[in-house]
């Protein structure tokens, strides 16, 4: 290296010049000598000190020059390598058939729950999701639904045979207690998932089905607050002209219970069929949250009130889609699926 530090700078100025860059290793040693953390340019900065203060402007510029420069052809050489001057030989024949890919899409039952996630979620509620294999407490006792109740008929329960005390959950009502155990107020949640019954398969009826379940606890919550939630809930989902009845029902977990029916009409036949001439339909089931599934969970229901909801996802997906058969949901036929 000369002893002039203006030599040296015009020097390497001219290495870099020189240097053949060939290929991709070539490229690589480049970038590392000049560009990289260690480069040889560096330490020509340090050299600053040496000049006198009339010149430094002068030298500040060479290093720059020489810096740039190196960039340059970094720049340009790879620009090269990634696109070389006989790319035309890589143009495709445009007159070939696109290839088909096959976009995937989703499950029009995950399309409905999604659906029914976004209205409720507007509004604040939570998504929570908790395991399908699930214990006796969480199921039904911490609900309100002891051994013994009559009420356990109401969904017949998949034991499993070689975990004693575990079942597959009847409802999606089992996150909610385990939230509920696990949280305090104020909770809304929504919970999503996939539930199992006892049942015989039909084109009504199948052994799996999916929820979406709604909980909101807090001071001071009313029916009324139960009644605008559905009601809103039904506007977003069916159109703002829709109307809603709540029938008195039973739940063990909830008291007073009831349905949310909504108006479809009477046009067609099939309004006929499915409202069984009424021109309501079914939608959901709700309530105030009894105190005694609050005390289980470790609320204090002099404190805390609350409402619950849940409703099966698989009839409202057979209703938007004009699905005859619940089974198609599950056999995954890609010629089902397709149409969605
Ligand atoms: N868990 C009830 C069912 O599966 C639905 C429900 C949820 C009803 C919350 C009332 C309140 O049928």
């Amino acid at each position: 290296m000369s002893s002039d530090p203006f030599e040296s700078v015009r020097q390497m100025l001219a290495d870099v010049e020189q240097v053949a860059i060939a290929d991709a290793a070539s490229l690589e040693s480049f970038r590392l000598e000049y560009l990289g953390s260690k480069n040889r340019i560096k330490p020509m900065f340090g050299l600053m000190g040496q000049i006198s203060t009339d010149r430094k402007k002068e030298f500040g510029q060479l290093l720059n020059e020489l810096k740039n420069r190196a960039e340059e052809k970094f720049e340009a050489f790879k620009e090269k390598l990634v696109n070389p001057s006989n790319a035309a030989q890589h143009i495709p024949d445009l007159s070939l058939p696109a290839i088909n890919l096959h976009r995937g899409r989703r499950h029009p039952i995950s399309q409905v729950m999604d659906r029914i996630v976004d209205i409720f979620t507007k509004i604040g509620f939570e998504v929570v999701e908790d395991r399908e294999m699930e214990d006796d407490w969480n199921n039904f006792t911490a609900l309100n639904t002891p051994d013994d109740h009559p009420a356990r008929d109401m969904q017949d329960t998949y034991y499993l045979k070689d975990l004693p005390g575990l079942l597959l959950r009847t409802h999606t009502s089992s996150v909610q207690s385990r939230f509920m155990t696990s949280n305090t107020p104020p909770i809304r949640i929504l919970a999503p998932g996939r539930v199992y019954r006892n049942e015989t398969i039909s084109s009504r009826s199948h052994c799996q089905f999916h929820q979406v379940e709604g909980l909101y606890i807090d001071k001071g919550v009313t029916m009324a607050d139960l009644k605008q939630t559905l009601l809103f809930f039904a506007k977003e989902m069916y159109g703002p002209d829709i109307s809603i009845r709540l029938r008195p029902s039973y739940f063990p977990f909830t008291e007073p219970s009831a349905e949310m029916d909504i108006y479809w009409g009477l046009q067609n036949e099939t309004d006929y069929r499915i409202t069984k001439g009424t021109g309501w339909l079914e939608i959901l089931g709700c309530g105030m949250v009894d105190p005694a599934v609050l005390s289980n969970c470790g609320i204090d229901p002099e404190v805390y009130s609350g409402f619950a909801f849940g409703m099966g996802i698989e009839r409202q997906a057979m209703r938007q889609f004009m699905i005859p058969d619940i089974r198609y949901f599950f056999e995954n036929d890609l010629r089902f699926l397709q149409q969605f």
